[in-house]
């Protein structure tokens, strides 16, 4: 593996760390807050504090993605433990707590390795090691990297290679970058890998809008954790008060938008710099794409994957794809 640290760490096979972690935060705020519209990337939302509270979100009455999808994959479990074949290793982008893979591990036939690839590495070690001491037959070989970049498969990972991208976090890409993500993806399983993607659909206003302004106020600490994040880690001056959290439709591009909105006009320092705000600039900080099946599928074609299959609830709330790497 060129480029990664590799550690021994039982009950896992080993940590591959490609070093992703905390790296070009300080950048990335340097020059997201220096752009006209003033903007972050989505992956720095998961520090533990913000993986932690993502997990409340889960559980949320109006977030209804995680217990859709739950469902989705109870349902068809089965068929999708055919379609991936006897002996499977399961590679995972963005595992995070590991919760739903479970659901295939428990499906599939003599499942062989299993490959959580996420950026947040404490959250990363502490969840394969449950999952190791739980499967006692799977090899566990967590890699900490950021699962946008090229990254290799241990060679002893063979086929037939299940990629899992659940969540609708490709939902998070900007259309290209979701392209370039597939394609990827494509290029690290290999040809003949099936990919298990969920994706977030199109939907009433009212039921997106309250999705991602919960009344608790758990994605509004959620994106804010970000503002602290960054006081943390870069010596930001921050007034968490002085900022609202807003999940924004924009029902003409098809996603919802988070933003941190200024409630008055400030001067913040962080990272090394200075960032002048008016009253009602705002941050932007996530995308969140919602699609039809129809989207999905073109999107999937167009990163080099055939769709196999796709399933939708009864409600058309969410939807989950078995694509194959041509
Ligand atoms: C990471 C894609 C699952 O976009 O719905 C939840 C993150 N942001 N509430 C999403 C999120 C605000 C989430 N995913």
């Amino acid at each position: 593996m060129p480029g990664s640290a590799v550690l021994q760490l039982a009950p896992l096979e080993a940590l591959y760390d490609y070093g992703h972690g905390g790296e070009d935060f300080g950048t990335a705020v340097r020059e997201g807050l220096s752009l006209g519209q003033k903007k972050l990337s989505a992956k720095f939302l998961y520090d533990a504090r913000g993986s932690a509270l993502f997990e409340e979100i889960c559980t949320l009455p109006e977030y209804y993605p995680t217990r859709t999808e739950i469902s989705l994959l109870e349902k068809h479990v089965t068929e999708i433990a055919e379609l991936a074949g006897r002996g499977a290793s399961v590679v995972e982008f963005g595992s995070g707590a590991s919760v739903k893979v479970r659901l295939l591990l428990d499906t599939l036939a003599a499942p062989d390795w299993y490959v959580p690839v996420d950026i947040s590495r404490q959250h990363l070690v502490a969840s394969a090691k449950d999952l190791a001491t739980q499967y006692p037959d799977l090899t566990v070989l967590p890699i900490c990297a950021d699962y946008t970049r090229a990254f290799d498969l241990p060679r002893s990972v063979r086929a037939p290679i299940l990629g899992f991208f659940p969540g609708s976090t490709i939902g998070n890409f900007t259309h290209g970058e979701a392209r370039a993500f597939l394609q990827q993806a494509a290029s690290s399983l290999g040809a003949g890998a099936g990919l298990v993607l969920g994706a977030d659909l199109m939907k009433a206003p009212d039921i997106l809008r309250a999705a991602y302004n919960d009344a608790a106020g758990v994605t509004a600490a959620f994106n804010l954790n970000l503002l602290a994040r960054i006081n943390r880690e870069l010596d930001g001056d921050f007034e968490l008060s002085a900022f609202r959290h807003e999940g924004r439709l924009l029902e003409d591009e098809g996603r919802i938008e988070m933003h941190l909105v200024s409630q008055r006009a400030q001067v913040v320092r962080a990272a090394g710099k200075t960032f002048a705000f008016r009253e009602g600039e705002s941050i932007h900080t996530e995308y969140s794409h919602k699609y039809t099946i129809d989207q999905v599928q073109t999107l999937a074609r167009s990163g080099g994957w055939e769709p196999v299959r796709s399933w939708v609830d009864d409600q058309s709330l969410f939807s989950i794809h078995f694509l194959a790497a041509r």
